[in-house]
């Protein structure tokens, strides 16, 4: 028998990426590829890409330069560019790198396997959530992640993903739980729903438009998944219901990340935000009243065109009323297409030193947050071994990776661990017996 194709998929930027590269594999994989992590050994390269902060298209050309020599050692050697810079810059993508055979952009992963049979052809825009063939039936790891929802509506000035992502759109909530309870059946105990928008969610119910509360409801109702997570929200689709979520439903983790992006109210509007800081400080508040440990982690952006020494200081006074768990923050860089692109910047050394500032109080956070947990119990889901021998790494319901050296413990497993210890990005601790 032939040997198998191999498959290579490299992933850049967001969980929205890594969950289409994993649907994208499985679909190759109903066509006979099998997976590879050396791109030298590959029939099909794919380059799914990310288009929200770095200078993405010029970084894609340059690794597409790198990788067509190989197209001289394999001819068969397909090489395909996906995600949210093949929707940006389209077929210009074919005429720049003449190497690259195959242009697709998000919402076309379906048309993958014709196209890699096909040949050359530009495929974007077209509904792909109902057309890629069902997840095949091996074993999942023990942590899986559900596309509920993409595109957003909301026009952050600085942001691409609605011009990328494309309008709003929610999947039909009986969907979502087959596809739920299919993953379980396979193994997988904690779920995160993703959108890029996702507490947007109004998909199509049984009886009507299910928000996301409503959608967790009943996929807590799933015997044998323990956890549920969503993520990215924005502030002004936080309703009532979800934060009550947050208190009533044991299966939902006590874990939010609630991007803010500034905490002046002059940047938010000039942002496109719409929500204020107080308001932001004013839903956290509630999110604590109805779960109290739940920790909050965020997005900021600085050096947002405008941003002035005050505003600053109303970013680094919002952080410290939040006391975030743990929180990503960004230089702001200009995105074509987007309003921002067109005002004047802030001078990036100017930008570099409030990036600093910020990182180096959010570090501290990040550590009195993980500092909190030693001493105490928590409950660990474990997903894969460690470095050290004997060890595995799971993550608490806060999120946070704990590293557990007991060879007795196997994937899957759902355990109490008492934390011993705080590290840099994670905790260590023992099964408490
Ligand atoms: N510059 C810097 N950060 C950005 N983000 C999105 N667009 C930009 C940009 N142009 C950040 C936001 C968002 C996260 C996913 O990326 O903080 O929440
Ligand atoms: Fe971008 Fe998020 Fe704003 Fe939507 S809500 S435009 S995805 S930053």
């Amino acid at each position: 028998m032939a040997e198998p194709k191999k498959l290579f998929i490299r992933t850049y930027g967001c969980q929205m990426n890594v969950y289409d590269s994993e649907r994208m594999a499985e679909a190759m994989g109903a066509e006979g590829y099998v997976a590879t992590d050396r791109p030298e050994d590959a029939d099909m390269i794919l380059l799914n890409t990310c288009h929200i902060r770095e200078k993405a298209a010029e970084k894609v050309y340059s690794e597409l330069g790198r990788l067509k020599p190989l197209k001289a050692a394999n001819p068969d050697l397909k090489i395909g560019v996906t995600g949210c810079v093949a929707q940006a810059e389209g077929a210009e993508i074919m005429r720049r790198q003449p190497a690259v055979d195959m242009v697709v952009g998000p919402q076309s992963y379906h048309r993958l396997p014709v196209m890699a049979r096909g040949g050359v052809e530009a495929g974007l825009e077209e509904d792909k959530f109902e057309h890629l063939p069902a997840r095949s039936r091996a074993a999942r790891a023990p942590a899986a992640f559900l596309t509920v929802q993409e595109g957003c509506d909301k026009f952050c000035a600085f942001c691409v993903v609605p011009y990328t992502r494309g309008a709003e759109v929610s999947r039909p909530a009986e969907r979502v739980l087959a596809e739920a309870r299919d993953l379980v059946a396979r193994g997988v105990r904690e779920i995160t729903l993703l959108g890029q928008n996702v507490n947007a969610y109004h998909g199509a119910g049984p009886d009507g438009e299910w928000s996301l509360a409503r959608l967790i409801r009943e996929l807590a109702k799933i015997d044998g998944l323990d956890r549920i997570r969503f993520t990215t929200s924005h502030p002004n689709d936080m309703n009532d219901d979800l934060i009550a979520a947050h208190g009533a439903e044991p299966k939902l983790m006590p874990y939010l990340h609630l991007p803010v992006q500034s905490g002046s109210d002059r940047i938010l509007k000039a942002m496109n935000r719409k929500h204020s800081a107080e308001g932001y400080l004013r839903l956290i508040e509630r999110l604590r009243a109805a779960r109290p440990d739940i920790l909050i982690s965020g997005d900021l952006i600085v050096g947002f065109p405008g941003e002035t020494e005050e505003d600053f200081e109303a970013t680094m006074e919002l952080v410290r009323a939040v006391e975030y768990g743990q929180c990503y923050s960004f230089k702001y860089s200009a995105r074509p297409g987007t309003p921002a692109a067109e005002r004047d910047p802030v001078p990036a050394a100017v930008a570099d030193a409030r990036l600093q500032r910020l990182q180096a109080l959010l570090a501290e956070q990040q550590r009195a947050a993980q500092e909190a947990m030693v001493g105490r119990e928590v409950s660990v889901l474990f997903e894969k071994p460690g470095r050290a021998p004997g060890q595995m790494v799971g993550k608490s319901e806060h999120l946070h990776a704990v590293h557990v050296t007991d060879p007795a413990l196997r994937a899957g497993d759902l355990a109490r661990v008492r934390i011993t210890a705080s590290a840099r990005n994670s905790l260590a601790g023992e099964i408490a017996h």
